[in-house]
This record gives C-alpha cells, sequence and structure tokens, in this order.
C-alpha cells in the first residue's frame, strides 16, 4: 500500500473519514474526493496528510483529470433510504450513475476498485443470516441503486478486465456516526423520560463498528486474492431495534425513567431484518470484527459526554 495512490470517494463522510485515518498511516499518496453533500469538512481537516479535491463524481470530467489513482474507494453516496424513495432520481443520479463514473476513472487509470455497496441489495431476505449468494431483492429506491451499481462493477470486472472488489456493509456505526445510536441519543437528551422509536422496534439489525469495517475495507484493497469477489461485512448478530434502545438505557442508567414508545409505522424501503453470514470475509479477508455493541455504545457516550 505504500507506494500506491489512493483515491477515496466520499472521503468526508462518516466510514471515509475513519477509513482516511487509517490510510493516512498506509500510503504517502491520499486524496479525498467529495462534494460535501452530507460530508464534513471536519473530517477532511482532522485527516491532514490527504489531499482533498471539492468535486462531484457526477462530473467525469474532473474525476477523470485528476492525478492517476492505483487504488480507488468508491464510498461516495446518497445513503438515505427515506430520502430515495421520494427523490429516486437524484439517489439513481448519484449512485448508479455516479458510481458509472467512477469506474470510468478506475478504467481510464487502471486502478483496482473497492465498491461500498450495501445490505440494501438483499431487501428483505428469506434466507437469514444471509450469504452473498442469496442474490438481488432491493426493496427501496436506494437498494436498487446500488444493485446497479454493482452490476456495473460486474460488467468493468468482465469487459474491461478491471480488478474490482465489492463490499456490502451492514449497519456501520460509531464515532461521527448519524445513525440510530446517534438518534436516540440526541432524543434522549432533549427529553429523558421519553424515547419514541421510528416502525415497531421489532426491525432488526446488525451493527458492525466502524473499525472493523475499515479494516475489511483495507485488506479488500490490499489482498490480490480478493479481486473480482464480494464480501458481506458485518458482525454477524442482529440487535432488534427495541433492543438496542434498552441497552442504551441500561448504560445510561435510565432504564427505570424512560418510557419508550413505538410509532409502529416504519418509513417506506425499511427492512425487517438485516442479518449477515460474514464467513467468506472472515476466511479470505483474514477479518474478524471485534468490537461489541455494548463496548462502542459507552464508547459513544463517552465522547459525547466529553464534548458537552
Ligand atoms: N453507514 C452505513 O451503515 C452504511 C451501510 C451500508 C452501506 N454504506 C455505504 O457506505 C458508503 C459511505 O457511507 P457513510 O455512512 O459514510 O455516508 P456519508 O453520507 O457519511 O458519506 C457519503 C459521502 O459521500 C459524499 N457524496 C455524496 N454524493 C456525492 C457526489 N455526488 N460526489 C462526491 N461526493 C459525494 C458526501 O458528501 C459524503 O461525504 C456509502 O456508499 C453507503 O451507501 C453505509
Amino acid at each position: 500500500m505504500k507506494e500506491k495512490k489512493v483515491m477515496v470517494t466520499g472521503g468526508a463522510g462518516f466510514i471515509g473519514y475513519h477509513l482516511c485515518n487509517k490510510l493516512s498511516n498506509l500510503t504517502d499518496d491520499l486524496t479525498i474526493y467529495d462534494n460535501l453533500s452530507s460530508g464534513k469538512m471536519e473530517n477532511v481537516q482532522d485527516n491532514p496528510k490527504a489531499k482533498f479535491v471539492k468535486g462531484d463524481i457526477l462530473d467525469v470530467k474532473k474525476l477523470c483529470s485528476q492525478e492517476k489513482a492505483d487504488l480507488i474507494y468508491h464510498l461516495a453516496a446518497q445513503v438515505v433510504v427515506p430520502y430515495s424513495m421520494e427523490n429516486p432520481l437524484e439517489d439513481f443520479e448519484t449512485n448508479a450513475k455516479g458510481t458509472l463514473c467512477v469506474l470510468e476513472k478506475a478504467r481510464k487509470d487502471d486502478a483496482k476498485l473497492v465498491f461500498a455497496s450495501s445490505a440494501a441489495v438483499y431487501g428483505n431476505p428469506a434466507q437469514l443470516p444471509t450469504s452473498e449468494d442469496y442474490g438481488f431483492h432491493p426493496f427501496s429506491c436506494y437498494g436498487l441503486s446500488k444493485v446497479v451499481g454493482e452490476e456495473y462493477c460486474q460488467m468493468y470486472r468482465e469487459q474491461y478486465g478491471l480488478d474490482i472488489v465489492v463490499t456490502r456493509f451492514a449497519n456501520v456505526y460509531g464515532l461521527r456516526c448519524h445513525g440510530v445510536i446517534h438518534d436516540f441519543l440526541d432524543k434522549l437528551a432533549k427529553n429523558p423520560n421519553k424515547l419514541e422509536i421510528i416502525g415497531t422496534g421489532l426491525q432488526s439489525r446488525d451493527f458492525v463498528h466502524v473499525s472493523d469495517v475499515v479494516d475489511a475495507l483495507v485488506n479488500a484493497g490490499s489482498f490480490e486474492s480478493a479481486n473480482g469477489q464480494t464480501y458481506n461485512i458485518g458482525f454477524g448478530k442482529t440487535t432488534k431495534i427495541i433492543d438496542l434502545a434498552k441497552m442504551m438505557l441500561k448504560i445510561l442508567n435510565l432504564q427505570d425513567k424512560t418510557v419508550v414508545t413505538t410509532t409502529n409505522v416504519s418509513w417506506q424501503g425499511d427492512i425487517n431484518t438485516i442479518w449477515f453470514v460474514n464467513a467468506k470475509a472472515k476466511k479470505e479477508l483474514k477479518w474478524n470484527p471485534k468490537v461489541s455493541l455494548e463496548d462502542s455504545i459507552k464508547e459513544v457516550i463517552a465522547a459525547r459526554n466529553l464534548s458537552k
């Protein structure tokens, strides 16, 4: 990795920040390419060794005119499922056409590409836990635009002989994240007496810590044997959202004080259960997710208290 020129699209986002943090120690030539639509300048500034280009992946001319890359991590995306249902065209532009633009950059440079896909490509899987060969059954526009991205990756592998690895993430969480754990903490900070869960609370997620995801991405980028492969990147356990809420209240010592309610109605495109078989990534990427959900929640709570 040391000699490689590495580009991270979406490097100003949550996972991108943590990935660039790690890559900064592994390569001397790291570029973040991000339009800052949901990413933060703070994430860029906290990775001072990386060069920053403010650019849109859809601006293929600008993207392709950047310095030649050897390895591209493609993380830039529209990531909000309800938003994709309200704005399918915009979601398609960024996630499907945007991925095609990044593939063109990889083709021009003959670079290896690691693509960030999602559990959303499986939709509501009949097979639980779900393995990579389950097939595409997207349930939201976001899931479908990720499928299209994956299909283009496959085409570029087969027709142009590019080295491409597809990584499908479950629910990634950790510091600087903007997911359900942070949402609950925000709600509790406003009113510790009540915690409202959107949906039934019975929807269930495979939570995987961002440091574990970064380890998998580094190995996916480094291992030649990973080229052409698709990997589930999840912890391999599933936790109901209601149980996550209870776990958090216990850690915060609020279990006797806070009343938990549910809206019962979820958002369009919400998935019932995400639960990954991660055996392939464990074996072939020599990867072992280490961080437990409980430990990480404690980490997030401690960081928020410190920053108050
Ligand atoms: N966080 C998760 O739980 C999760 C789960 C499954 C898959 N993923 C995938 O992982 C990747 C990173 O997700 P994240 O959670 O860090 O999201 P994020 O929103 O924090 O990061 C996405 C980044 O992409 C940038 N971006 C968006 N559109 C762009 C465009 N047109 N041009 C250039 N940059 C653009 C944003 O500014 C942002 O910095 C995404 O591809 C996402 O679909 C994330």
